[in-house]
């Protein structure tokens, strides 16, 4: 799969087949792609952790927040809750670069799990505090950002957004994105 295939294939996910585990060598892979990317001055400040384990998986999920568009949803139910997780980590005190550094690892790690199958759904809305002690974040570090991931359990598609931004779900319960065209995000130099 292309770039471009795969970039339209991968919308987040938020309900998984929970039974279906994702191995920690697969993880790996994903993370490895994730240690070529680009990153500021090749510093390589930031930290993976993959999480398979289910009671690891159970301790981290309390603390995540999903789907703020959808307000008559809770994130997802039991059996429908992500079977792995990779925690992006970032060194205390440390700012230069890293919103950017982890938002390209973490594309290349959704790409990655995409081109093998899998969804995954980035998340920053979480309790820090609870992420740290539920994951057992290393000395030093912080969770900065949390991709789960796992076997898609839910239909997203695109579509092209006419106003409104926002992500909802129809009647039959596949969840639209809409996205801007490409005319509406290129802008060309003023005079
Ligand atoms: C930096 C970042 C933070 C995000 N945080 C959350 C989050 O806390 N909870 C959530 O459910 N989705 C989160 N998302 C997923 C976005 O809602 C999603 O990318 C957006 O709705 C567009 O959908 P798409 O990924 O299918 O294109 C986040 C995505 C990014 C890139």
């Amino acid at each position: 799969m292309g770039i471009h295939e795969l970039a339209t294939e991968n919308r987040s996910v938020r309900r998984f087949r929970q039974e279906i585990s994702i191995s920690e060598r697969e993880l790996l892979r994903f993370i490895d792609s994730a240690r070529l990317a680009p990153c500021g001055a090749n510093l390589q400040l930031l930290r993976f952790m993959p999480v398979t384990e289910t009671e690891h998986c159970s301790r981290i999920f309390p603390a995540l927040k999903w789907a703020g568009y959808l307000e008559d949803w809770n994130g997802p139910e039991e059996g429908e809750k992500p079977p792995a997780y990779i925690i992006i980590h970032a060194p205390v005190g440390e700012r230069r670069h890293i919103p950017v550094d982890a938002g390209i690892a973490a594309a290349y790690i959704v790409l990655a799990a995409r081109e093998s199958g899998y969804g995954s759904c980035m998340i920053m809305s979480f309790d820090v505090n609870q992420i740290e002690e539920a994951a057992g974040t290393p000395h030093g570090y912080h969770p900065f950002l949390v991709i789960a991931l796992g076997i898609p359990a839910e239909k997203a598609v695109l579509e092209e957004a006419s106003g409104d931004i926002k992500y909802y779900r129809d009647a039959n319960d596949t969840h639209h994105v809409p996205k801007l065209a490409l005319n509406e995000i290129v802008v060309q130099a003023e005079d």
